[in-house]
């Protein structure tokens, strides 16, 4: 059985014509000391009374106990009532009508119901009227720009019951108040006309405007566009938000576009209401338009249920606005299409056009090459963060790496971000492979970086880290990276001479120190590159096995020489990534030993094990620091 929910106003009267006096005095024998009543607490065991009824708050209040409240709580406390009972049992007592919620809202149901009926109704009036101005003298000149100027035929302009809006101020007006007879209240309420400025009388919205009526998704117009003949700004006016109209929840063209859209299993939204008619009019038929205003999610939430591949491709202008409104509509939808809800697709039509532009000069089939084509967000996005930047400039590139973790940092499915991570590794690394790797692990650590400090916030439940690639594998690039370099790029010996000395850096695979050794005993200041790879290479019959693990250092093409003399700054971060991982082992490591000391029988060697570990995290974290400006160029 459904519990009544009792009306507000019942629940005043039964508190106002409730007596607590007369009430508490039925259970519990009540004297009178001034202006109160006292008697023994019938909620707690006690021999003096301490039970306050006070007649003039209609309140009770208990010393002992702390037991308070009004007539409805003092029921429900002593017959273990429920508030509803407890109200109702009062309410019969003092002969209160009982009225609940669900009655009012009934009531209240019906009557919005019967108001947007009448709505439609006179909405659907305008239609006619304003089609029917169209076909007169008076429109003569809007029916030809809809011909000449959009390319509309006959058909088009009757599907989409476009019309015409004539110039009197108060034409529709007259007609649906005066001819119809429909009240001007009711009139109102569809947004059609307006109240003259300092009251006295009415004027229509739309002006010697062409007609666009806006309809749901069950075909029924609940609104209208009216865009200008002439240049008279706004361009396009629109109906205010109605009984009927909800902006965010209505997408332009729908009730004609649903059926194909879950026919084709995707959807294409425009921004304007020439661009959907446009399309439509070349049988491009699943095709909305946002209305303008920024899309919603409300609206993108609608269109989601008609595709069951959930693919959308935006088509916004590709001028600055249009694209500004574009990454609005990303923005909004950050929740869909992060988490992989949406399929988002963007579309920009060549030259800054739109659609309807667009399809004067081309054909339906050239339109839907484009749309077959179109980039996934993402690369859309990546896309504009290197529109205009020359990645060679570390300004530019730090910004665009940046703008790449920041982006990278919100996908939440690991697959797309994991394959999204490599491309912009691949892109930063212009063309550079062996840079790869390190890419990715200094586009993960910022990832990290930001994804911990979200967390931290608390801005979202973001305590994922990913992992980072395995440092061993790292490690090995990062060294023979160095060792490249010294090899063919003499130029760069000295600042590596000077880097590995500053940092105090090791080569850790033993293959590694022994070409460093052989480097040492044979390079002479002047020797070149061929020279001292060749003066090693011939060691090769002593040392077979180690000549064959280092040998591919000792090539380089073109290209890759070019790349690295282009980046001084891979040396040093190279060399930076070498010395945070041999730190962080050997913050490991002292770690470790520290944890295993009994510091009271050996309290010296658990200080030093404990300052060792604080300096190499020192280290580490000046390491970060020293990397965090420019850490996109550094690894
Ligand atoms: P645009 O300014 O891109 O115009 O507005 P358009 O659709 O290309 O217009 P035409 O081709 O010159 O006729 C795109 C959409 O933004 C809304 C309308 O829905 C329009 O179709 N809009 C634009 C307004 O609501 N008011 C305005 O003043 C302008
Ligand atoms: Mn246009």
């Amino acid at each position: 059985m459904n519990i009544p929910r009792l009306h507000p106003d019942t629940i005043e009267a039964v508190k106002e014509k409730a007596d607590i006096y007369e009430i508490v005095s039925e259970r519990v024998i009540l004297k009178r000391r001034g202006k109160n009543f006292v008697g023994l607490c019938p909620f707690h065991e006690e021999k003096t009374p301490s039970f306050n009824v006070s007649p003039s708050k209609q309140m009770y209040y208990c010393f002992g106990c702390g037991a308070s409240g009004n007539a409805i709580t003092f029921i429900m406390e002593i017959g273990k009532h429920s508030f509803v009972d407890a109200v109702l049992e009062l309410a019969k007592r003092y002969q209160v009508p009982i009225k609940t919620l669900e009655q009012e809202k009934n009531k209240e149901l019906q009557q919005q119901i019967t108001l947007r009926q009448q709505l439609y109704e006179i909405i659907a009036i305008a239609v006619n009227f304003y089609q029917h101005a169209l076909r007169q003298p008076q429109g003569h000149q809007a029916l030809e720009y809809l011909k000449s100027n959009r390319n509309l035929s006959e058909e088009i302009i009757q599907k989409f019951q476009l019309g015409y809006a004539p110039p009197g101020w108060e034409t529709l007006y007259h007609y649906l108040v005066e001819v119809k007879k429909i009240p001007v209240q009711l009139v109102e309420k569809t947004g059609l006309i307006k109240q003259k400025k300092g009251g006295g009388g009415y004027i229509d919205l739309f002006r010697d405007r062409i007609i666009i009526p806006i309809h749901d998704s069950q075909g029924r117009a609940i609104a209208f566009g009216g865009r200008s003949l002439t240049n008279e700004e706004p361009k396009y006016l629109n109906s205010p938000e109605t009984e009927l109209f909800n902006k965010r929840k209505t997408l332009f063209a729908l009730d004609k576009a649903k059926t194909y859209i879950s026919k084709q299993d995707y959807a294409i939204i425009v921004e304007g209401y020439f661009d959907a008619i446009a399309l439509h009019a070349v049988g491009i038929n699943n095709v909305v338009a946002s209305l303008g205003t920024a899309l919603s999610i409300e609206q993108v939430r609608i269109l989601l249920r008609y595709t069951e591949s959930k693919q959308i491709i935006l088509n916004f202008d590709a001028d600055k606005a249009g694209t500004n409104a574009t990454e609005r509509a990303i923005e909004e939808l950050t929740n869909l299409v992060y988490k992989g809800e949406i399929q988002l697709k963007i579309l920009n039509l060549t030259d800054g056009k739109d659609a309807d532009e667009y399809l004067k000069n081309s054909s339906r089939q050239e339109y839907e090459k484009l749309l077959n084509e179109s980039p996934l967000w993402i690369d859309w996005q990546i896309e504009r963060i290197l529109t205009g930047k020359n990645l060679k400039q570390v300004g530019h590139y730090q910004q665009v790496a940046r703008e790449m973790v920041k982006l990278l940092s919100r996908i939440e499915e690991n697959q797309i971000r994991n394959y999204y991570l490599n491309r912009c590794a691949e892109m930063l690394s212009m063309g550079e492979s062996s840079l790869v790797p390190l890419r990715v692990r200094s586009l993960l650590l910022e990832i990290n970086r930001i994804k911990f400090r979200r967390s931290e916030k608390n801005e979202k439940k973001d305590k994922e880290i990913f992992p980072l690639p395995p440092e061993i594998v790292l490690l090995e690039e990062a060294e023979a990276l160095i060792l490249r370099i010294y090899l063919h790029c003499p130029e760069y010996r000295k600042t590596i001479l000077d880097i590995l000395e500053e940092r105090n850096i090791q080569f850790s695979f033993s293959h590694h120190r022994f070409l460093w050794r052989q480097i040492l005993e044979i390079q002479t200041p002047e020797i070149s590159a061929s020279e001292i790879i060749s003066k090693i290479q011939e060691r090769k019959l002593e040392y077979p096995e180690e000549m064959a693990q280092i040998s591919k250092l000792f090539y380089l093409d073109e290209k890759t020489r070019q790349d690295i003399a282009r980046e001084p700054l891979i040396i040093r971060s190279a060399a930076a990534c070498i010395e945070r991982i041999i730190c962080e082992k050997r913050y490991r490591y002292y770690m470790e030993m520290w944890s295993q000391i009994d510091l009271n029988a050996n309290p010296e060697l658990s200080r030093y094990y404990w300052q060792q570990s604080l300096a190499q995290k020192n280290r580490i974290q000046e390491l970060d620091r020293e990397r965090f400006p420019s850490i996109y160029d550094l690894i």
